[in-house]
């Protein structure tokens, strides 16, 4: 088992199985700890026991166990790649996009494949083979939020949460499946991916807010691992002379946590067949859209991915494409502006690259079942960042001003190359209907609460007048909330017909 991830498997065992947190940590032998301290010198990560003479007993041991849980000889290995990458052949990559084979698209698709997706789909939720995975481990930084992105109020009349927007949009499939199907029960289970920053402040947030309403016992909320942060010399930084300075693995991390925590486990004793992952800053997301299922299950593949058309091509976003010859994501900040700005030979007014990312990815559970054969292979990005942390000589507290060293993340898609391009789809969704995210603070304009909020209450004002409803507006952003518990997705607003409201207006009963 990979040691970063080790030191969450307690953590999220007690929360699975209910054991009481809080217990005291072992005080390890003399003999023990001069043991650990070795093997961190023998890797040359030493200096982390630099001031263990000054710690009281309990910083000892909570020092003993912070550094047990990870394999210094691994974590000088990762830092010595990712501090000096082998001479890449990045620049021979050959990219180009997918080919038609692997791309589908809901803005030309024949309706009556989506309706037979939909239908699909919806039978699969129906039967209790559909669950989600949401993930929620990011600190948000580029917000300026503390809280976890999902408690964010993105400013909505209803003021509710990303988190509870979702919540709802699953009660309601589930009730509209049960519609259908003309069954008792159809649950979808909730599996969300926190990491060490956003776990108790979302455990809470569930805890205050009832779990919007869910059934407790198919929401889990789990955590991903951490890996120590490095320095520019490659060395484990040092967040206080009893504890080093860590960072979540990157969402990449949700492969190894989903084994380790359980959470896989769960899924088959539940018999679920078919995974939908997505972000937790997308307002528009559809969670476990039938659609989605439906297009992936009919094709038997065992990864799809929805992509929307890249805005132009400075958007923040990764693009999907294939990479000598396999599927896989170019990140933004990994592409040059050459390729960036590429046009499509056949059709110049548009870019060459243009499938943008939006991490909304379906899973057979059959391919989760493979993690391990290929989890240890998903390679580690570097990201330089200010990290505060200790003079190793001194002690004293350093908040540098400048980048002072790296943290290591593995990205979710990073598994899209090991996967055959025929167990592989993308399909094109309407950005308008199905992609806003919260990236940024309000006021930037680009990606903030305001985007998120105008989004969600233009796409309720569009399928209110598709029903025949009318919405009298001033203001063009205004819009109409609608509230998942009414519609998941424009379905089912018959009553509005003929009614007249003036923007910005809230539909949260049918009346
Ligand atoms: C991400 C994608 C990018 C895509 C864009 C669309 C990655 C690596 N990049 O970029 O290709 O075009 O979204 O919005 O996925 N998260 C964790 N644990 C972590 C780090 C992140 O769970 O350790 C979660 C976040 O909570 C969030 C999601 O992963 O839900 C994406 O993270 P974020 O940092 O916002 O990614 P971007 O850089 O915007």
């Amino acid at each position: 088992m990979a040691a970063a991830v080790k030191q969450t498997v307690s953590n999220i065992m007690d929360k699975i199985h209910g054991t009481p947190e809080g217990t005291g940590l072992r005080e390890p032998s003399l003999e023990e700890f001069q043991q650990l301290r070795q093997k961190y010198t023998d890797a040359g990560q030493g200096q982390v026991f630099a001031f263990v003479d000054e710690l009281k007993p309990d910083e000892k041991t909570r020092l003993f166990h912070q550094l047990s849980d990870f394999d210094p000889n691994r974590i000088s290995h990762l830092a010595d790649v990712a501090l000096n990458p082998p001479k890449s052949d990045e620049t021979q990559a050959s990219l180009e996009p997918l080919p038609d084979v692997a791309l589908a698209s809901i803005l030309d698709s024949d309706p009556k494949d989506i309706q037979r997706w939909y239908d699909e789909g919806l039978k699969q939720v129906a039967d209790n083979k559909v669950a989600v995975v949401l993930m929620a481990g990011g600190q948000g930084t580029r917000l300026g939020s503390s809280a976890p992105k999902g408690c964010f109020d993105i400013g909505l009349p209803s003021h509710k949460s990303l988190f509870q927007i979702q919540a709802e949009r699953i009660t309601k499939l589930q009730s509209l499946a049960q519609k259908v199907s003309g069954k008792e029960k159809s649950v979808i289970p909730w599996y969300v991916m926190t990491s060490g920053p956003t776990r108790k402040p979302t455990e809470e947030f569930f805890q205050q807010n009832n779990y919007f309403g869910l059934d407790k016992s198919n929401v889990f909320i789990f955590e991903q691992g951490v890996l120590p942060c490095i320095s520019n010399e490659g060395k484990i930084l040092m967040e206080s002379k009893s504890k080093a300075a860590v960072a979540p693995d990157g969402n990449g991390g949700i492969y190894q946590a989903l084994v380790t925590s359980g959470v896989r486990e769960d899924m088959r004793k539940r018999g679920i067949q078919h995974i939908h992952a997505y972000c937790v800053d997308n307002c528009l997301v559809r969670v476990a859209d039938p659609v989605f299922i439906g297009f992936a299950s009919s094709l038997d593949v065992d990864i799809a991915t929805k992509v929307v058309r890249k805005r132009d091509a400075t958007e923040s976003v990764g693009l999907i494409l294939q990479k000598n010859g396999k599927p896989d994501v170019v990140e933004y900040s990994e592409i040059d502006k050459e390729t960036a700005e590429a046009r499509d030979p056949k059709q110049p007014d548009v870019l060459k690259f243009r499938a943008a990312n939006i991490v909304n990815h379906y899973y057979s559970f059959r391919f989760l079942e493979s993690i391990e054969t290929w989890s240890h292979k998903l390679p580690h990005h570097v990201a330089r960042k200010k990290i505060p942390c200790i003079d190793p000589e001194t002690g004293d507290a350093l908040k540098p001003e400048k980048p002072n060293g790296i943290k290591l993340e593995q990205f979710v898609f990073d598994v899209f190359p090991m996967t055959p391009l025929d167990k592989f789809a993308s399909i094109e969704v309407r950005r308008e209907d199905e992609f806003s995210p919260l990236k940024n603070a309000k006021g930037t304009g680009v990606d903030d609460a305001d985007t998120s909020k105008r989004d969600v209450m233009k796409q309720g004002q569009r399928w209110i007048e598709k029903a025949g409803g009318i919405v009298v507006t001033e203001d063009e952003s205004a819009g109409v909330e609608v509230s998942p518990l009414i519609s998941y997705g424009g379905e089912g607003l018959e009553f509005l017909k003929g009614r007249e409201m003036k923007a910005p207006a809230i539909i949260e009963k049918e009346d």
